[in-house]
């Protein structure tokens, strides 16, 4: 009966009259307490991970949940794993009575398509073709799912959610998977710009001390993007779209605990409804039974077995930084110097895929049982083993978050885009480790000494004291009373006050805001 009231109303095909016709099935139905989200991952593994758990949490606290990936990286995820769950990620969680839909939609590029090894051509697809991808689908689950879908849970560097939102007449809630501080720096790049310090060709170099809620920060210690003068790359038009979509969000949920970064964030919320709600893990930090892996895991475990506690170095660059050969041939000799037990990954297209080998010759026979190298692994599996003593990471977010939480001290090799800043909040703020090097080029005898004095002796024990301390802050937060639970049930209540009961006049006119606005259609 709705379905038919809709499908009259879209022939119209207004979106003004698909925005009324919707709040009247609202009106007739009894106002539902169950809101539906359709979620959208950024479609990169760093981001999957944490927005496939955010899925699971919000479902077990009531939501219906639609999660779309894209074709590519469910084709990937799937063809990865051991156990092949056929075409929903989320079967497994369904006998827990979640309510997950699963559905994938086009990136805009063949599933085949090399997206590593053409990196820019993947963003510009992001950035230009996918959004019409997206409108389609999220039209169809909006006219067709029940309960009604009230809300567009999508990563924040997309540059088109609250335009969709708008259009559909649905709540924009912005997912940030960084700190807070990153956000920040993005959201404040006027400021930047005015100062001096962005978008010029002699960036000034004294340190930034005019953002809100950030004390100070050196430029060094900005995202890669930030640091670069020639600002034209698709990253960049990406970046400066992204937070200019970002400041229609009606929500934004933020992947960190408040505790950690009380001053950005407070200044963050006196501008907008941001909530920190991290550390977002899978439920009991074990491997999730939603596989989220986009390359097949080898196992550890027997080898780590035999090894003693706090023995092993894990070293992972993550699933999405390029090291040049040169820096990789520095670390693997380091690795071999410093005599210590590693685990490496090593992604087949590390330095590049079409650079198939990059070790030096006859390296693993030189470091022979002292190393496990491998192409992929599940990374909570290795860390929370009790051999491994420390994580030599390009400081990816999420592996900062897991390291915090098994108290491994990091050393810290940042690569690109928020990973310089989260080196700073980690060697410099916290305390937790420290730099993989600190002069340029880097060597090998410089790598060597720095994983041994992570590894044993009295820094160590600086770094192990600290992460202690960190570590509670994040266990702190995620009890029921503490910060992360919180902000997690403000944050609901203050969505479900803004989805009911349905106010015609602002669906109206947002509709007719997104009719008029001639960005809005150049987008679509
Ligand atoms: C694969 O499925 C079997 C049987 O359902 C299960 O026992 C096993 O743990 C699964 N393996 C993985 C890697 O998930
Ligand atoms: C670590 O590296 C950063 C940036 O490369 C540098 O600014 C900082 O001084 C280094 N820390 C130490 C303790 O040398
Ligand atoms: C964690 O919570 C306990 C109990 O409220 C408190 O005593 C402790 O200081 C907190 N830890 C940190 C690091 O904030």
């Amino acid at each position: 009966m709705h379905t038919l009231f809709l499908d009259i109303k879209i022939s119209l095909s207004l979106s003004l009259s698909l925005s009324l016709s919707l709040c009247a099935t609202m009106a007739n139905s009894e106002v539902n307490h169950k809101p539906h989200a359709i979620f959208i991952p950024y479609p990169l593994q760093g981001h999957v991970i944490p927005s496939v758990h955010l899925a699971i949490k919000l479902a077990s606290r009531g939501f219906t949940i639609t999660f779309i990936n894209t074709h590519s990286i469910h084709h990937q995820t799937s063809k990865a794993q051991t156990n092949n769950t056929g075409d929903d990620i989320f079967s497994g969680v369904h006998e827990s009575g979640l309510d997950i839909r699963y559905t994938t939609v086009s990136d805009g590029l063949p599933v085949e398509f090399d997206r590593s090894l053409n990196h820019d051509q993947f963003m510009a697809a992001l950035l230009h073709v996918f959004s019409a991808h997206v409108d389609e689908m999220v039209g169809k689950i909006v006219r067709s799912a029940q309960p009604r879908v009230c809300c567009l849970i999508a990563d924040t560097f997309f540059v088109w959610p609250s335009i969709i939102a708008k259009k559909f007449g649905l709540s924009y809630i912005s997912f940030w998977t960084e700190p807070a501080l990153v956000f920040t720096l993005y959201y404040h790049l006027d400021l930047l710009q005015e100062n001096g310090h962005f978008g010029s060709h002699d960036i000034r170099t004294e340190a930034i001390s005019y953002i809100p809620g950030v004390q100070s920060i050196e430029p060094k210690d900005m995202m890669s993007y930030l640091q670069e003068t020639d600002t034209s790359s698709v990253c960049h038009q990406i970046v400066f779209k992204a937070f200019q979509d970002a400041r229609g969000a009606d929500f934004v949920l933020c992947n960190t605990v408040e505790e950690l970064e009380v001053e950005t964030i407070s200044a963050l919320q006196a501008q907008m409804p941001f909530y920190a709600i991290g550390p977002i893990f899978p439920s009991g930090f074990q491997k999730s039974i939603v596989s989220t892996s986009l390359w097949s895991e080898s196992d550890c475990t027997q080898w780590l077995n035999n090894k003693p506690k706090g023995s092993v170095l894990y070293v992972s660059f993550g699933s999405y930084a390029h090291v040049t050969h040169r820096d990789l041939v520095e670390i693997a000799n380091g690795l071999s110097l410093s005599k210590v037990y590693f685990v490496w990954i090593l992604r087949a297209d590390i330095v590049s895929s079409d650079c198939v080998n990059p070790l030096p010759v006859g390296y693993n026979e030189e470091v022979g049982n002292r190393a496990m190298i491998i192409p992929w692994c599940s990374q909570i599996a290795v860390l929370t083993n009790p051999a491994i003593g420390g994580f030599l990471t390009h400081c990816g977010w999420n592996s900062i978050l897991e390291s915090i939480w098994c108290k491994t001290p990091l050393l810290c090799f940042p690569l690109l885009t928020d990973q310089f800043t989260n080196r700073k909040l980690v060697v410099d703020d916290w305390k937790i480790g420290s730099n993989l090097s600190n002069r340029m080029p880097i060597t090998k005898e410089e790598v060597s000494e720095n994983i041994n004095s992570l590894m044993s002796g009295k820094a160590r024990d600086e770094y192990m004291k600290a992460i202690g301390q960190v570590r509670e802050k994040l266990e702190n937060a995620t009890t029921p009373k503490g910060s992360s639970e919180q902000n997690m049930d403000s944050f609901i209540k203050d969505l479900k006050a803004r989805t009911q009961p349905c106010e015609l006049t602002k669906n109206l006119q947002s509709a007719r805001t997104c009719n008029s606005n001639p960005r809005t259609q150049t987008h679509m």
